[in-house]
């Protein structure tokens, strides 16, 4: 497939607005769609961000590109090679949009799901043309973090994954090939951490403080420059052999989200948007971690790239 000239976008919402940033930054004439006329234009404000950001980062960037923001689908899909949707994770409104993308696009148009875990398989079964349907997981922030998993459905066809592959190549990140799995293997890995983090605190083994600074120094920080299989090349078998035969048995397999968790919810307590969640957030704070957040990925992700 030739390079991607025109592309669309649609879901303007947390992860739309970067993606299309990104898109336009390497010469793509992105169309940014949203049926909310509310969210469209929050979306400039956050894509604006978001190109500020690839700037800082002084990402690859190639002359051409453009991001227009759309409120009639059909101006949006018009001449486009390549639809990113990235709608609520919700199987009938990606079969209603994909429907939609079909009926207005050629049937070469590749369509990717920004889906965080439905599976491709399960998507594609209202297409006409299935073998152009692929997962492109992009990771939040969009514009920051430079990995996208490249899932294929049962049906998908070489020629999307091969085309998806390389636009994900051409923004500057790392396409990782998968096969289906549920929450893909990026959630399970941070799913599997989650877990027995959220059961070391709630049996008091750790503060929450204490668990974040362990992890932040300790296989944080590591696990960003040498890769888990790297490191246990570096560790050595034997030893994760040695410790892996006691320590296994110990760590937490429960099926159950942590109780802890479960009750904060139902106190209204669900993180920084309502204030409050494991820590508590006043709105200055809000912003200022927001802003210093996005300093510090953009100074490690400069260094990891030196
Ligand atoms: N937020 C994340 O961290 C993240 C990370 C990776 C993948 N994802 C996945 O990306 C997708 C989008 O997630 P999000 O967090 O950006 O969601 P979001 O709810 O923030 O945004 C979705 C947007 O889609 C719009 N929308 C609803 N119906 C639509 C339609 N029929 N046509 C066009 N737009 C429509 C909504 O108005 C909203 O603005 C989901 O599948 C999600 O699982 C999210």
């Amino acid at each position: 497939m030739a390079a991607v000239r025109r592309a669309a976008v649609i879901g303007a919402g947390t992860m739309g607005p970067g993606i299309g940033a990104v898109l336009a930054r390497v010469g793509i004439e992105t169309a940014l769609y949203d049926v909310s006329a509310e969210a469209l234009e929050r979306a400039k404000g956050a894509a604006e961000l978001a190109a500020t950001v690839l700037e800082r980062l002084e990402a690859a960037q190639e002359d051409g590109g453009s991001l227009r923001f759309e409120s009639d689908l059909n101006a949006a899909l018009d001449g486009v090679e390549f639809v990113i949707e990235a709608v609520p994770e919700k199987l009938e409104l990606k079969h209603e949009v994909f429907r939609q993308f079909e009926a207005a696009v050629s049937p070469e148009t590749i369509l990717a799901s920004n889906t965080s875990g439905i599976p491709i398989t399960n998507i594609q079964t209202v297409c006409k043309h299935p073998e152009r349907v692929v997962g492109m997981h992009w990771s939040n922030p969009p514009h920051l973090i430079p990995m996208i998993e490249v899932i294929p459905g049962e049906r998908t066809g070489q020629g999307a994954v091969d085309a998806t592959n390389e636009l994900v190549r051409r923004v500057g990140y790392h396409p990782v090939q998968e096969k289906e799995v549920p929450g893909f293997v990026e959630n399970r890995i941070l799913y599997a951490i989650l877990r027995e983090c959220l059961d070391l605190v709630d049996r008091g083994i750790v503060s929450p403080e204490g668990l974040d600074l362990n992890v932040r120094w300790g296989i944080g920080y590591k696990l960003a420059v040498i890769g888990p299989m790297e490191l246990l090349d570096m560790a050595g078998l034997d030893i994760y052999n040695a410790v892996g035969s006691y320590l296994n048995k110990d760590l937490s397999t429960s099926g159950e989200v942590s109780a802890t968790i479960r009750k904060k919810i139902e106190q209204g307590r669900l993180g920084m948007k309502t204030g409050g969640g494991i820590y508590d957030y006043t709105p200055e704070q809000i912003e200022e971690l927001r802003a210093q957040r996005a300093a510090k990925l953009v100074a490690v992700r400069k260094a990891l790239e030196a």
